[in-house]
């Protein structure tokens, strides 16, 4: 029988999208998840199968390395890898999510990140290709327990208030973290680093 039982957990991110847009939840996943994950993207990282990212089809080298840093690989959804710990949770959360709140979830896609030292990502919007499938973004923290302010790398999500001023939230990047936040809406940033920073990232979308 199917378990519906609520998920204090999941409700913890759905409070923080209703009331903020976004919500900063530690422990989604737990530290042998997390460790398991950060070895199987060090492996991978150190195999080479990274690529440098982009920023859309026709950007030369030279802009996108002023836009962003990160070298990525996509998971792969049919994998029976190390990743399925990640992608299987990540399925159920939104099994949730469209149980619960009837987002209408149809698709993931999520890639592993590692920013190299001095890297960043320049304030954007997750919008991609002028499609607006992604709905929330998600970013999961494999970075080691010791990771503090001084090593750069944090998540600054810039909230826009109703008088036009704006609040800028600075999430430090720190193990088993998850930050979510709705994709259409929240403008954010990765301040340059000071030592690799390992995440996975990605978006959970609805079929328009
Ligand atoms: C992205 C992104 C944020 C982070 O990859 O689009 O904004 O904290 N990542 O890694
Ligand atoms: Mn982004």
């Amino acid at each position: 029988m199917e378990d519906l039982q609520t998920n204090p957990l999941y409700e913890q991110v759905i409070d923080g999208l209703l009331e903020n847009n976004y919500s900063i939840v530690d422990g989604f996943f737990s530290p042998e998840e997390v460790f398991a994950l950060r070895a199987d993207l060090l492996s991978k990282y150190e195999e080479d199968s990274f690529k440098k990212s982009a920023i859309g089809h026709n950007a030369d080298e030279h802009i996108a390395d002023a836009v962003r840093g990160d070298f990525i690989l996509w998971l792969d959804e049919t994998s029976a890898g190390v990743e399925r710990i990640f992608l299987d949770k990540i399925a159920d959360f939104a099994e949730y999510l469209n149980r619960t709140c009837y987002m209408g979830i149809r698709q993931k896609e999520f890639h592993y990140a590692l920013y190299p030292e001095g890297t960043f990502y320049k304030r954007h919007l997750d919008n991609f290709h002028n499609s607006n499938s992604r709905k929330l973004s998600l970013i999961c923290y494999l970075n080691t327990e010791n990771w503090n302010e001084e090593l750069g790398g944090q998540l600054a999500i810039y909230i826009p208030k109703p008088d036009g001023s704006e609040e800028t939230i600075s999430i430090n990047p720190v193990q088993g973290r998850v930050v979510v936040f709705e994709s259409q809406l929240l403008e954010h940033e990765v301040m340059p680093v000071r030592q690799p920073r390992l995440s996975i990232t990605g978006w959970l979308k609805t079929s328009n």
